[in-house]
Protein backbone atom coordinates (compact mmCIF):
# COMPACT_ATOMS: atom_id res chain seq x y z
CA UNK A 1 0.00 0.00 0.00
CA UNK A 2 2.86 2.04 0.59
CA UNK A 3 3.62 3.27 -3.40
CA UNK A 4 -0.17 3.84 -3.32
CA UNK A 5 0.85 7.01 -1.07
CA UNK A 6 3.72 8.37 -2.57
CA UNK A 7 2.14 9.76 -5.42
CA UNK A 8 0.04 12.09 -3.45
CA UNK A 9 2.85 12.40 -0.54
CA UNK A 10 5.57 13.91 -3.03
CA UNK A 11 2.96 16.38 -4.37
CA UNK A 12 2.49 17.95 -0.94
CA UNK A 13 5.92 18.64 0.26
CA UNK A 14 4.97 22.14 0.96
CA UNK A 15 1.63 21.68 2.62
CA UNK A 16 2.18 18.59 5.18
CA UNK A 17 1.72 19.65 8.47
CA UNK A 18 4.25 18.23 10.75
CA UNK A 19 2.06 18.55 13.47
CA UNK A 20 1.17 15.05 15.23
CA UNK A 21 -2.68 15.01 15.42
CA UNK A 22 -4.40 15.24 19.11
CA UNK A 23 -3.98 10.62 19.39
CA UNK A 24 -0.66 10.86 18.58
CA UNK A 25 0.28 13.76 21.58
CA UNK A 26 -1.49 12.03 23.88
CA UNK A 27 0.02 8.55 22.98
CA UNK A 28 3.60 9.95 23.55
CA UNK A 29 2.91 12.56 26.15
CA UNK A 30 0.29 11.31 28.33
CA UNK A 31 1.05 10.81 31.99
CA UNK A 32 -0.16 6.73 31.76
CA UNK A 33 1.60 4.69 29.02
CA UNK A 34 -0.20 3.40 26.02
CA UNK A 35 -0.25 -0.30 26.03
CA UNK A 36 1.73 -1.81 22.46
CA UNK A 37 1.41 -4.94 20.20
CA UNK A 38 3.43 -6.14 17.85
CA UNK A 39 1.44 -5.87 14.29
CA UNK A 40 1.26 -9.55 14.43
CA UNK A 41 -0.69 -9.59 17.46
CA UNK A 42 -3.93 -11.54 17.27
CA UNK A 43 -6.54 -8.95 17.50
CA UNK A 44 -10.59 -9.34 18.17
CA UNK A 45 -11.76 -5.80 16.69
CA UNK A 46 -15.16 -6.13 18.33
CA UNK A 47 -14.69 -4.65 21.62
CA UNK A 48 -16.48 -2.50 23.15
CA UNK A 49 -15.16 1.78 22.91
CA UNK A 50 -16.82 4.63 20.39
CA UNK A 51 -17.75 2.34 17.22
CA UNK A 52 -15.83 4.88 14.95
CA UNK A 53 -12.39 4.41 16.79
CA UNK A 54 -9.91 1.71 15.75
CA UNK A 55 -8.63 -1.19 18.47
CA UNK A 56 -4.84 -0.17 17.51
CA UNK A 57 -3.22 2.19 15.65
CA UNK A 58 0.57 2.73 14.60
CA UNK A 59 2.27 5.86 13.01
CA UNK A 60 5.42 5.67 10.81
CA UNK A 61 7.14 8.25 8.42
CA UNK A 62 6.32 7.78 4.88
CA UNK A 63 10.28 8.07 4.05
CA UNK A 64 10.41 4.40 6.06
CA UNK A 65 8.33 2.47 3.75
CA UNK A 66 9.55 0.26 0.93
CA UNK A 67 7.12 -2.17 0.48
CA UNK A 68 3.74 -1.84 -1.34
CA UNK A 69 2.15 -4.76 0.76
CA UNK A 70 0.08 -5.36 3.48
CA UNK A 71 -1.09 -8.97 5.14
CA UNK A 72 -3.07 -10.92 7.29
CA UNK A 73 -5.31 -13.39 8.42
CA UNK A 74 -9.30 -12.44 8.92
CA UNK A 75 -12.27 -14.34 10.50
CA UNK A 76 -15.39 -13.64 11.37
CA UNK A 77 -19.36 -14.76 11.13
CA UNK A 78 -20.21 -10.55 10.93
CA UNK A 79 -21.28 -9.44 7.74
CA UNK A 80 -20.71 -5.17 8.28
CA UNK A 81 -17.74 -4.01 9.64
CA UNK A 82 -14.82 -1.73 9.69
CA UNK A 83 -10.94 -3.66 9.12
CA UNK A 84 -8.12 -1.97 8.04
CA UNK A 85 -7.17 1.92 7.57
CA UNK A 86 -4.43 3.78 6.28
CA UNK A 87 -4.30 7.54 5.46
CA UNK A 88 -1.23 10.18 5.02
CA UNK A 89 -1.22 13.91 5.11
CA UNK A 90 -3.93 13.86 8.40
CA UNK A 91 -6.62 11.68 7.12
CA UNK A 92 -6.77 13.76 3.90
CA UNK A 93 -6.01 10.71 1.78
CA UNK A 94 -7.19 7.66 3.40
CA UNK A 95 -7.82 3.86 2.53
CA UNK A 96 -10.18 2.16 4.71
CA UNK A 97 -11.17 -1.87 4.37
CA UNK A 98 -14.54 -2.98 5.70
CA UNK A 99 -17.05 -5.74 5.39
CA UNK A 100 -20.60 -5.02 4.17
CA UNK A 101 -23.03 -8.19 3.52
CA UNK A 102 -19.90 -10.16 4.07
CA UNK A 103 -18.38 -9.09 0.81
CA UNK A 104 -15.13 -6.94 0.75
CA UNK A 105 -16.11 -3.24 0.53
CA UNK A 106 -12.34 -0.93 -0.25
CA UNK A 107 -13.26 2.85 0.21
CA UNK A 108 -10.41 5.32 -0.98
CA UNK A 109 -9.87 9.20 -1.08
CA UNK A 110 -6.99 10.46 -2.95
CA UNK A 111 -6.09 14.13 -3.75
CA UNK A 112 -10.24 14.12 -3.28
CA UNK A 113 -10.94 11.70 -5.80
CA UNK A 114 -13.28 9.33 -4.05
CA UNK A 115 -13.14 5.56 -5.28
CA UNK A 116 -14.97 2.86 -4.05
CA UNK A 117 -15.73 -0.65 -4.56
CA UNK A 118 -17.11 -4.06 -3.22
CA UNK A 119 -17.12 -7.50 -4.39
CA UNK A 120 -15.04 -10.70 -4.39
CA UNK A 121 -15.71 -14.05 -2.16
CA UNK A 122 -17.88 -13.92 0.83
CA UNK A 123 -15.57 -13.66 3.82
CA UNK A 124 -18.16 -14.16 6.72
CA UNK A 125 -18.02 -17.88 7.19
CA UNK A 126 -16.32 -18.03 10.18
CA UNK A 127 -13.42 -19.60 9.02
CA UNK A 128 -9.77 -17.62 8.72
CA UNK A 129 -9.08 -16.19 5.21
CA UNK A 130 -5.53 -14.78 4.41
CA UNK A 131 -6.02 -11.01 2.67
CA UNK A 132 -2.86 -8.69 0.95
CA UNK A 133 -3.89 -5.61 0.27
CA UNK A 134 -1.12 -4.10 -2.24
CA UNK A 135 -0.55 -1.67 -4.69
CA UNK A 136 0.49 -1.54 -8.69
CA UNK A 137 0.98 1.49 -10.73
CA UNK A 138 -2.66 2.80 -10.19
CA UNK A 139 -4.66 0.02 -8.93
CA UNK A 140 -4.84 -0.91 -5.27
CA UNK A 141 -4.74 -5.01 -5.39
CA UNK A 142 -7.02 -7.24 -2.61
CA UNK A 143 -5.96 -10.51 -2.87
CA UNK A 144 -8.21 -13.34 -1.09
CA UNK A 145 -6.26 -16.57 0.17
CA UNK A 146 -4.17 -16.42 -2.73
CA UNK A 147 -6.50 -15.32 -5.26
CA UNK A 148 -7.50 -11.90 -6.79
CA UNK A 149 -10.53 -10.51 -5.06
CA UNK A 150 -11.08 -7.38 -5.97
CA UNK A 151 -9.24 -4.34 -8.09
CA UNK A 152 -9.69 -0.79 -8.31
CA UNK A 153 -8.12 1.42 -10.39
CA UNK A 154 -7.45 5.07 -9.60
CA UNK A 155 -7.63 6.66 -13.03
CA UNK A 156 -5.31 9.61 -13.79
CA UNK A 157 -1.72 9.05 -15.50
CA UNK A 158 0.62 6.51 -13.90
CA UNK A 159 2.55 7.93 -11.33
CA UNK A 160 6.64 7.79 -10.19
CA UNK A 161 6.91 5.89 -7.21
CA UNK A 162 10.77 7.19 -6.28
CA UNK A 163 9.56 10.62 -5.17
CA UNK A 164 10.52 11.54 -1.79
CA UNK A 165 8.80 11.24 0.41
CA UNK A 166 7.57 13.13 3.87
CA UNK A 167 5.00 13.14 6.33
CA UNK A 168 3.06 10.68 7.98
CA UNK A 169 1.27 7.16 7.46
CA UNK A 170 -1.19 6.31 9.50
CA UNK A 171 -2.06 2.81 9.92
CA UNK A 172 -5.90 1.72 12.14
CA UNK A 173 -7.30 -1.80 12.58
CA UNK A 174 -10.89 -1.75 13.95
CA UNK A 175 -11.93 1.98 12.89
CA UNK A 176 -10.98 5.11 11.05
CA UNK A 177 -9.12 7.88 12.01
CA UNK A 178 -11.41 10.76 9.99
CA UNK A 179 -14.77 11.55 10.29
CA UNK A 180 -17.09 8.91 9.61
CA UNK A 181 -18.98 11.59 7.00
CA UNK A 182 -16.27 10.80 4.50
CA UNK A 183 -17.56 7.27 4.34
CA UNK A 184 -19.09 7.60 0.48
CA UNK A 185 -20.86 3.95 1.33
CA UNK A 186 -22.05 4.13 4.56
CA UNK A 187 -21.99 0.72 6.75
CA UNK A 188 -22.12 -0.11 10.72
CA UNK A 189 -17.89 -0.10 11.60
CA UNK A 190 -18.49 -2.51 14.82
CA UNK A 191 -16.80 -5.98 13.55
CA UNK A 192 -17.32 -9.16 15.91
CA UNK A 193 -13.91 -10.40 14.19
CA UNK A 194 -10.60 -11.05 14.98
CA UNK A 195 -7.16 -10.38 13.02
CA UNK A 196 -3.86 -12.36 13.24
CA UNK A 197 -0.47 -12.84 11.58
CA UNK A 198 -0.37 -9.15 10.07
CA UNK A 199 2.43 -8.14 8.22
CA UNK A 200 2.00 -3.73 7.32
CA UNK A 201 3.90 -2.93 4.58
CA UNK A 202 7.78 -3.48 6.15
CA UNK A 203 6.93 -1.66 9.63
CA UNK A 204 8.29 -3.44 12.29
CA UNK A 205 7.44 -0.59 14.97
CA UNK A 206 4.83 -1.09 17.93
CA UNK A 207 1.15 -0.99 17.14
CA UNK A 208 -0.78 1.36 20.01
CA UNK A 209 -3.35 -0.08 21.64
CA UNK A 210 -6.67 1.94 22.09
CA UNK A 211 -8.12 0.12 25.35
CA UNK A 212 -7.09 -0.59 28.46
CA UNK A 213 -7.52 -4.51 27.63
CA UNK A 214 -7.44 -6.17 24.54
CA UNK A 215 -9.86 -8.70 24.58
CA UNK A 216 -9.15 -12.36 23.87
CA UNK A 217 -10.32 -14.10 20.28
CA UNK A 218 -11.54 -17.43 21.21
CA UNK A 219 -9.47 -20.76 19.43
CA UNK A 220 -12.93 -21.46 17.96
CA UNK A 221 -16.38 -19.92 17.47
CA UNK A 222 -19.54 -20.83 16.38
CA UNK A 223 -21.91 -18.19 14.51
CA UNK A 224 -24.36 -16.79 17.34
CA UNK A 225 -25.16 -14.22 19.78
CA UNK A 226 -22.85 -14.68 23.05
CA UNK A 227 -24.37 -13.03 26.33
CA UNK A 228 -21.88 -13.27 29.05
CA UNK A 229 -24.92 -12.64 31.92
CA UNK A 230 -23.87 -8.79 32.28
CA UNK A 231 -26.62 -7.34 29.82
CA UNK A 232 -29.29 -7.65 27.59
CA UNK A 233 -30.48 -5.86 23.90
CA UNK A 234 -33.94 -4.51 23.52
CA UNK A 235 -36.04 -3.43 20.51
CA UNK A 236 -39.29 -1.64 19.86
CA UNK A 237 -41.67 -4.31 18.99
CA UNK A 238 -42.90 -1.39 16.26
CA UNK A 239 -39.72 -2.30 14.53
CA UNK A 240 -41.49 -5.85 13.59
CA UNK A 241 -45.18 -5.07 12.39
CA UNK A 242 -47.89 -7.45 12.87
CA UNK A 243 -49.60 -8.15 9.45
CA UNK A 244 -53.36 -8.04 10.33
CA UNK A 245 -54.87 -10.86 12.15
CA UNK A 246 -51.39 -12.71 12.02
CA UNK A 247 -49.51 -13.18 15.64
CA UNK A 248 -45.48 -12.99 16.06
CA UNK A 249 -43.32 -15.82 15.47
CA UNK A 250 -39.92 -16.02 17.56
CA UNK A 251 -37.34 -18.41 16.68
CA UNK A 252 -34.58 -19.69 18.75
CA UNK A 253 -31.93 -22.43 18.56
CA UNK A 254 -28.96 -22.90 20.62
CA UNK A 255 -27.84 -25.98 22.96
CA UNK A 256 -30.40 -24.93 26.24
CA UNK A 257 -28.49 -27.15 29.13
CA UNK A 258 -25.70 -24.76 28.55
CA UNK A 259 -27.89 -21.52 29.23
CA UNK A 260 -29.29 -19.49 32.10
CA UNK A 261 -31.33 -16.52 32.35
CA UNK A 262 -33.39 -14.92 30.64
CA UNK A 263 -33.56 -15.66 26.71
CA UNK A 264 -36.81 -13.35 25.96
CA UNK A 265 -39.36 -10.85 27.37
CA UNK A 266 -41.63 -8.68 26.06
CA UNK A 267 -43.44 -5.68 27.87
CA UNK A 268 -45.27 -2.26 27.45
CA UNK A 269 -43.88 0.46 29.76
CA UNK A 270 -46.24 0.85 32.98
CA UNK A 271 -47.78 -2.72 31.79
CA UNK A 272 -47.61 -6.03 33.12
CA UNK A 273 -44.64 -8.62 31.21
CA UNK A 274 -46.75 -9.75 28.70
CA UNK A 275 -43.95 -12.97 27.56
CA UNK A 276 -40.98 -14.41 29.57
CA UNK A 277 -38.78 -17.41 28.32
CA UNK A 278 -36.56 -18.30 30.57
CA UNK A 279 -33.24 -20.94 31.54
CA UNK A 280 -32.19 -22.41 34.45
CA UNK A 281 -28.86 -24.80 34.69
CA UNK A 282 -30.18 -26.02 37.75
CA UNK A 283 -33.45 -27.80 37.17
CA UNK A 284 -32.24 -28.09 33.53
CA UNK A 285 -35.70 -26.34 32.52
CA UNK A 286 -36.41 -23.48 29.74
CA UNK A 287 -39.94 -22.00 31.14
CA UNK A 288 -42.20 -19.53 28.87
CA UNK A 289 -44.87 -17.31 30.66
CA UNK A 290 -47.67 -15.78 28.04
CA UNK A 291 -49.98 -14.17 29.97
CA UNK A 292 -51.92 -16.68 32.31
CA UNK A 293 -49.93 -19.69 30.61
CA UNK A 294 -47.08 -21.04 32.37
CA UNK A 295 -45.26 -24.01 29.77
CA UNK A 296 -41.83 -25.45 30.99
CA UNK A 297 -40.02 -27.60 29.10
CA UNK A 298 -36.88 -30.15 29.63
CA UNK A 299 -33.91 -28.16 28.10
CA UNK A 300 -32.04 -31.12 26.51
CA UNK A 301 -35.61 -31.72 24.83
CA UNK A 302 -34.87 -29.67 22.06
CA UNK A 303 -32.56 -27.53 19.66
CA UNK A 304 -34.35 -25.35 18.37
CA UNK A 305 -37.94 -23.57 19.62
CA UNK A 306 -40.51 -21.76 18.21
CA UNK A 307 -42.96 -19.54 19.83
CA UNK A 308 -46.07 -18.11 17.97
CA UNK A 309 -48.45 -16.00 19.63
CA UNK A 310 -51.57 -14.03 19.13
CA UNK A 311 -54.10 -12.13 21.29
CA UNK A 312 -55.65 -15.73 22.55
CA UNK A 313 -53.33 -18.18 21.10
CA UNK A 314 -49.58 -19.39 22.45
CA UNK A 315 -47.79 -22.04 20.06
CA UNK A 316 -44.93 -23.42 21.18
CA UNK A 317 -42.77 -25.95 19.04
CA UNK A 318 -39.72 -27.60 20.22
CA UNK A 319 -37.46 -29.08 17.50
CA UNK A 320 -35.18 -31.81 17.66
CA UNK A 321 -33.47 -33.54 15.34
CA UNK A 322 -36.31 -35.91 14.10
CA UNK A 323 -38.13 -35.44 16.79
CA UNK A 324 -41.18 -32.36 17.06
CA UNK A 325 -43.36 -31.42 20.00
CA UNK A 326 -46.22 -28.89 19.36
CA UNK A 327 -48.30 -27.51 22.34
CA UNK A 328 -50.91 -25.22 21.10
CA UNK A 329 -52.92 -23.25 23.96
CA UNK A 330 -55.72 -20.52 24.04
CA UNK A 331 -54.84 -17.84 26.50
CA UNK A 332 -56.65 -15.52 28.19
CA UNK A 333 -55.80 -11.49 28.44
CA UNK A 334 -52.15 -11.87 27.31
CA UNK A 335 -52.62 -8.24 26.17
CA UNK A 336 -50.36 -8.97 23.31
CA UNK A 337 -52.08 -6.36 20.84
CA UNK A 338 -51.66 -3.34 23.27
CA UNK A 339 -48.22 -4.37 23.78
CA UNK A 340 -47.55 -5.13 20.33
CA UNK A 341 -48.06 -1.15 19.94
CA UNK A 342 -45.82 0.42 22.08
CA UNK A 343 -44.22 -2.59 24.12
CA UNK A 344 -40.25 -3.53 23.90
CA UNK A 345 -38.67 -7.15 23.37
CA UNK A 346 -35.43 -8.03 24.91
CA UNK A 347 -33.12 -10.44 24.35
CA UNK A 348 -31.07 -11.84 27.22
CA UNK A 349 -32.78 -9.84 30.31
CA UNK A 350 -35.63 -9.53 31.97
CA UNK A 351 -37.46 -5.96 31.16
CA UNK A 352 -38.36 -3.41 33.83
CA UNK A 353 -41.31 -1.58 34.33
CA UNK A 354 -40.60 2.11 33.24
CA UNK A 355 -38.91 3.02 29.81
CA UNK A 356 -35.15 3.07 30.33
CA UNK A 357 -33.39 0.00 29.76
CA UNK A 358 -32.58 -1.82 32.94
CA UNK A 359 -33.15 -5.44 32.88
CA UNK A 360 -32.60 -8.10 35.56
CA UNK A 361 -31.85 -11.72 35.08
CA UNK A 362 -29.50 -11.55 32.37
CA UNK A 363 -29.01 -14.71 30.59
CA UNK A 364 -25.30 -16.58 30.23
CA UNK A 365 -25.13 -18.42 26.89
CA UNK A 366 -25.24 -18.54 23.33
CA UNK A 367 -28.53 -18.05 21.47
CA UNK A 368 -26.92 -20.06 17.74
CA UNK A 369 -30.18 -18.29 16.08
CA UNK A 370 -32.61 -15.52 16.90
CA UNK A 371 -35.25 -15.35 14.57
CA UNK A 372 -38.04 -12.80 14.34
CA UNK A 373 -41.20 -12.69 11.43
CA UNK A 374 -38.58 -15.65 9.88
CA UNK A 375 -35.77 -13.06 10.05
CA UNK A 376 -32.73 -13.31 11.17
CA UNK A 377 -32.10 -10.63 14.18
CA UNK A 378 -28.88 -8.67 13.95
CA UNK A 379 -28.58 -7.36 17.48
CA UNK A 380 -25.92 -4.70 16.27
CA UNK A 381 -28.49 -2.60 15.07
CA UNK A 382 -30.33 -1.47 18.62
CA UNK A 383 -29.91 -0.55 21.82
CA UNK A 384 -27.52 -3.91 23.23
CA UNK A 385 -25.46 -4.04 26.13
CA UNK A 386 -21.87 -3.78 25.12
CA UNK A 387 -20.71 -6.89 26.67
CA UNK A 388 -22.61 -9.31 24.12
CA UNK A 389 -21.38 -10.35 20.87
CA UNK A 390 -23.39 -10.15 18.56
CA UNK A 391 -22.11 -12.77 15.70
CA UNK A 392 -20.21 -15.45 17.42
CA UNK A 393 -19.72 -17.82 20.19
CA UNK A 394 -17.00 -19.35 22.03
CA UNK A 395 -17.02 -22.75 20.94
C1 LIG B 1 9.51 10.73 11.65
O1 LIG B 1 10.63 11.49 11.37
C2 LIG B 1 10.81 12.59 12.27
C3 LIG B 1 11.96 13.42 11.76
O2 LIG B 1 12.98 12.60 11.25
C4 LIG B 1 11.06 12.03 13.67
O3 LIG B 1 11.23 13.08 14.58
C5 LIG B 1 9.85 11.22 14.07
O4 LIG B 1 10.05 10.61 15.34
C6 LIG B 1 9.56 10.14 13.06
N1 LIG B 1 8.30 9.51 13.40
C7 LIG B 1 8.13 8.20 13.43
C8 LIG B 1 6.75 7.74 13.82
O5 LIG B 1 8.99 7.41 13.15
C1 LIG C 1 -38.01 3.04 20.85
O1 LIG C 1 -38.87 4.10 20.58
C2 LIG C 1 -38.64 5.24 21.39
C3 LIG C 1 -39.72 6.26 21.12
O2 LIG C 1 -40.01 6.33 19.74
C4 LIG C 1 -37.25 5.78 21.09
O3 LIG C 1 -36.98 6.92 21.87
C5 LIG C 1 -36.24 4.69 21.40
O4 LIG C 1 -34.95 5.13 21.06
C6 LIG C 1 -36.56 3.42 20.65
N1 LIG C 1 -35.71 2.36 21.16
C7 LIG C 1 -35.05 1.51 20.39
C8 LIG C 1 -34.29 0.46 21.09
O5 LIG C 1 -35.09 1.57 19.18
C1 LIG D 1 -25.22 -29.37 24.93
O1 LIG D 1 -24.04 -29.21 25.70
C2 LIG D 1 -23.76 -30.34 26.52
C3 LIG D 1 -22.57 -29.96 27.40
O2 LIG D 1 -21.51 -29.50 26.63
C4 LIG D 1 -23.49 -31.53 25.63
O3 LIG D 1 -23.23 -32.67 26.44
C5 LIG D 1 -24.71 -31.81 24.77
O4 LIG D 1 -24.45 -32.85 23.87
C6 LIG D 1 -25.09 -30.55 23.99
N1 LIG D 1 -26.36 -30.79 23.35
C7 LIG D 1 -26.55 -30.62 22.05
C8 LIG D 1 -27.94 -30.90 21.55
O5 LIG D 1 -25.66 -30.25 21.29
C1 LIG E 1 -25.36 -22.02 35.75
O1 LIG E 1 -24.97 -20.85 35.06
C2 LIG E 1 -24.34 -19.90 35.88
C3 LIG E 1 -24.12 -18.67 35.04
O2 LIG E 1 -23.35 -19.00 33.92
C4 LIG E 1 -23.05 -20.47 36.43
O3 LIG E 1 -22.43 -19.53 37.27
C5 LIG E 1 -23.35 -21.74 37.18
O4 LIG E 1 -22.15 -22.36 37.57
C6 LIG E 1 -24.15 -22.70 36.33
N1 LIG E 1 -24.59 -23.82 37.14
C7 LIG E 1 -24.55 -25.07 36.71
C8 LIG E 1 -25.10 -26.10 37.62
O5 LIG E 1 -24.09 -25.37 35.61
Amino acid sequence: MAVFWKPMAAGLLLTVSLTLLGWGVEAQGGTQAKKVVSGEATVYLGQDRDIWRPIIHTTSNLSDISSIKSTFQLRTFDPEGAIFYGDTKNGDDWFVLGLKDGLPLMQFSIGGNHVSAEGGPQLNDGKWHKLEVSNQKNFVILDVDGSKGLVVGMGGPSKQTEEVQTGELRLALGGILIDKEKMMIQFDPKMDGCVREGSWLNLRAPWEVEVEELWPCYQDIIPGSFFPGTGFAVFNTSVFPVEGGKGVKIEFRGNFTMMHGTILSIRAPGQEMMLTLMADNNTQEVTLTFGSEKISMKSDNFKKLVITFEEEMLQVLQVRAKFQDLQIKSVRNSGFLTTWRNGRIAFGGLLGEGEDNVGSQFLTGCLEMIQVMGRDLDLDFTVKHPSIVSHSCPA
